[in-house]
C-alpha cells in the first residue's frame, strides 16, 4: 500500500476483483444475494460484459437493514467517540488516495470516461471529501438557549440541543460519477454517525464494492456501511419504502425522485434528493471570451456531458453569440473521442446503450422540431455508446432539446439581448441546480447570480466542486445539499433538552 504500482500490477489487481462475480456487503461479509442471481455490468466502451454481480433485491435489503439497525442501536459503532468515528474517515480517505490506480481505472472500465479524469478528478476529489467530512466529525455541537417562560416566579430552565444522527439511512447513487457520489453520500452519514445501506447504480457498481473493501479495512464496525448493488425497481425500491430505514438519501433522475418521495410516506421517512438540472450558461459581451469560449465548452462536454449540473443552456448576449458559438463548436469538434484508457481521449462512450438511444432521441427531436446542428447531432460510427459533441443553434425556448434534460455532450445556444430577458428566459425551467456568468463586470455578474434561480452559481469558472462547498437544487433539481457543512444538518437531528433547576 502507498508504493508506486506498476500498470501491470494496477491491471493485474483490477482483473482480480472483476474475474469473479462480486459479493455485497452486509454486516461486515461479503455475501451472495439470497437469490442466488446476479446481474451484469458493461464496459461502455467495448459492450462486453465486465463483471457479474450479486443482485440484491428486497429479501437482502432487508438483512441489511437490519444489520444497519443493530449497527446503529447497539454496536460499537453507537459507542464511539466522534474522534473515533473522525479517525476511521479519515482513514478511509488515506487508503483511497493510496489506491488512486486502481480505482481509476476500474471507474474508467465501468463508466467510460477518460482515466486521466478519473485520476485527476473523481478518486481525488472523493479522498478529500472523506477527509473534509472526518474533521466535522467532532465538530457537531448543539446550543445552550436562554428560556423566558417561568410559570412560577421561582422556577428556572437550563436548556440546550443535542445533535444526534438521523439513524438508519438509505443512500441511492447515480452511474456518472460512481465512486464520488458514494463519498459525498457516506461521508457526512458517517461523521454524523449514521448507519448506511448503499445502493449503487446497476450500471456502476464496482466502485463502491471496492471501496467497501476499504472500509472493512479501515476498521468500521460490521453493519455500519453495507452496499446492496441492483436494481433500482428492485432493491432501489425496497429501501425507499422499508420501514425501518430513517432517511433515504437520492441522487437520479427528478422521475425517480419523485418515486422515492411517494415510497417514502409509508413510514416518512426523511428524504433528501439531488436530481437534474438544465443548467443556463450565461456569456456576457464583455466577458474574457477565450477563457468563456473554454469554460463553456467543458461545462457541457466534461463527463461526456453526463453531468446533473451540466451548463447545457448557453445564453450569449447577442452581439457575440457568433463568436462565442463558433469558438465553443470549435472546441467541440477537437475533442477526441474513445475509449478511456486511450492517452489522448479527451470524451469517452456514454454509460449505456439505454443513455445511448436516450440521447441521440433528443438530437433527432431537437432536428425535427426545427434545431440546427453547429457541430455534430449523431452517434458516432457503429462503435458503441459513442456520441459526437453537438451544438444546437435557432432553437426556441419552448423546445424539448431546451426544457428537457439530456444527460449527454449536447448544448443548445440561444442569443440574449437584455439582463432582464435573461434572467426570465434562464430561469424559465422545472429545474435549477447550478448556472454560470461569465462576464468582467463583476456588479453585473453578482447582480445576475442573485436573479437567478439556482442552488450554485459560478462566475467565470463552472464545474468546480469542493467538499466544502455545499451543492444541490432549487425548484425540481432537489431538496437539501450535499457537501459543506449544510449536508451535515440533513444528517442529523436536534433533540431539544429542557431542565427545571
Ligand atoms: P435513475 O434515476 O433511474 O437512476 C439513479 C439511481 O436510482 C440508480 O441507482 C437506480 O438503480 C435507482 N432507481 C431507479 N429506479 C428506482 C426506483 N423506482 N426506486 C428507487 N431507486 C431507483 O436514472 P437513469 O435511469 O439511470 O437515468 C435517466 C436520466 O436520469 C438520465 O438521462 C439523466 O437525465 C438523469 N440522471 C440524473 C443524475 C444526476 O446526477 N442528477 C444521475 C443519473 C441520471
Ligand atoms: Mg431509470
Amino acid at each position: 500500500m502507498g508504493t508506486a504500482i506498476s500498470p501491470n500490477q494496477i491491471d493485474a489487481r483490477v482483473s482480480d476483483f472483476i474475474e469473479k462475480p462480486r459479493k455485497m456487503l452486509i454486516d461486515g461479509k461479503w455475501v451472495n444475494s439470497v437469490s442466488g442471481k446476479t446481474f451484469p455490468t458493461y464496459n461502455p466502451a467495448t459492450g462486453e460484459v465486465l463483471a457479474q454481480i450479486a443482485e440484491g433485491d428486497k429479501q437482502d435489503v432487508d438483512i441489511a437493514v437490519k444489520a444497519a439497525r443493530k449497527a446503529f442501536e447497539s454496536g460499537p459503532w453507537s459507542k464511539m467517540s466522534a474522534t473515533q468515528r473522525s479517525k476511521l474517515i479519515w482513514k478511509l480517505g488515506d487508503l483511497l488516495e493510496q489506491n488512486v490506480e486502481q480505482f481509476a481505472l476500474l471507474e474508467t472500465l465501468d463508466n467510460g470516461k477518460p482515466l486521466a479524469v478519473a485520476r485527476a478528478a473523481d478518486v481525488p476529489l472523493a479522498a478529500d471529501l472523506f477527509r473534509y467530512m472526518a474533521g466535522w466529525a467532532n465538530k457537531l455541537e448543539g446550543t445552550t438557549i436562554p428560556l423566558s417562560v417561568p410559570y412560577t416566579p421561582k422556577a428556572k430552565y437550563l436548556a440546550y440541543t443535542l445533535r444526534e444522527p438521523v439513524g438508519v439511512i438509505a443512500q441511492i447513487i447515480p452511474w456518472n460519477f460512481p465512486l464520488l457520489m458514494a463519498a459525498w453520500k457516506l461521508g457526512p452519514a458517517l461523521a454524523a454517525g449514521n448507519t448506511i445501506i448503499l445502493k449503487p447504480a446497476e450500471q456502476t457498481p464496482l466502485t463502491a464494492l471496492l471501496l467497501g473493501e476499504l472500509i472493512m479495512e479501515a476498521g468500521f464496525p460490521d453493519g455500519v456501511v453495507n452496499i446492496v448493488p441492483g436494481y433500482g425497481e428492485t432493491a432501489g425500491a425496497a429501501l425507499a419504502a422499508h420501514d425501518d430505514v430513517d432517511k433515504v438519501a437520492f441522487t437520479g433522475s427528478t422521475e425517480v425522485g419523485k418515486l422515492i418521495v411517494h415510497a417514502a410516506t409509508g413510514n416518512l421517512k426523511k428524504v433528501t434528493l439531488e436530481l437534474g438540472g438544465k443548467s443556463p450558461n450565461v456569456v456576457f459581451k464583455d466577458a474574457d471570451l477565450d477563457s468563456a469560449i473554454a469554460g463553456s465548452a467543458s461545462a457541457i462536454f466534461f463527463n461526456q456531458g453526463q453531468t446533473c449540473c451540466a451548463g447545457s443552456r448557453l445564453f450569449v448576449e447577442r452581439s457575440a453569440f457568433d463568436q462565442v458559438v463558433e469558438g465553443v463548436s470549435a472546441q467541440a469538434k477537437k475533442i477526441k473521442v474513445g475509449s478511456g484508457l486511450e492517452a489522448d481521449t479527451t470524451m469517452g462512450p456514454l454509460v449505456s446503450d439505454e443513455q445511448l438511444r436516450r440521447v441521440v432521441k433528443y438530437m433527432d427531436i431537437g432536428m425535427a422540431e426545427g434545431a440546427r446542428a453547429m457541430t455534430g447531432g449523431k452517434k458516432i460510427g457503429e462503435k458503441v455508446y459513442f456520441v459526437e459533441p453537438t451544438v444546437l443553434v435557432d432553437t426556441k425556448d419552448d423546445m424539448k432539446v431546451v426544457q428537457e434534460e439530456i444527460f449527454g455532450p449536447v448544448v443548445v445556444a440561444t442569443p440574449f439581448d437584455t439582463p432582464e430577458e435573461l434572467a426570465s428566459r434562464a430561469n424559465n425551467t422545472v429545474y435549477g441546480l447550478a448556472a454560470g456568468i461569465w462576464t468582467k463586470d463583476l456588479s453585473k455578474a453578482h447582480r445576475t447570480a442573485a436573479a437567478l434561480r439556482a442552488g450554485t452559481v459560478w462566475i467565470n469558472c463552472f464545474n468546480i466542486f469542493d467538499a466544502a462547498l455545499p451543492f444541490g437544487g432549487y425548484k425540481q433539481s432537489g431538496w437539501g445539499r450535499e457537501m459543506g457543512k449544510d449536508v451535515l444538518e440533513l444528517y442529523t437531528q436536534t433533540k431539544a433538552v429542557c431542565t427545571r433547576i
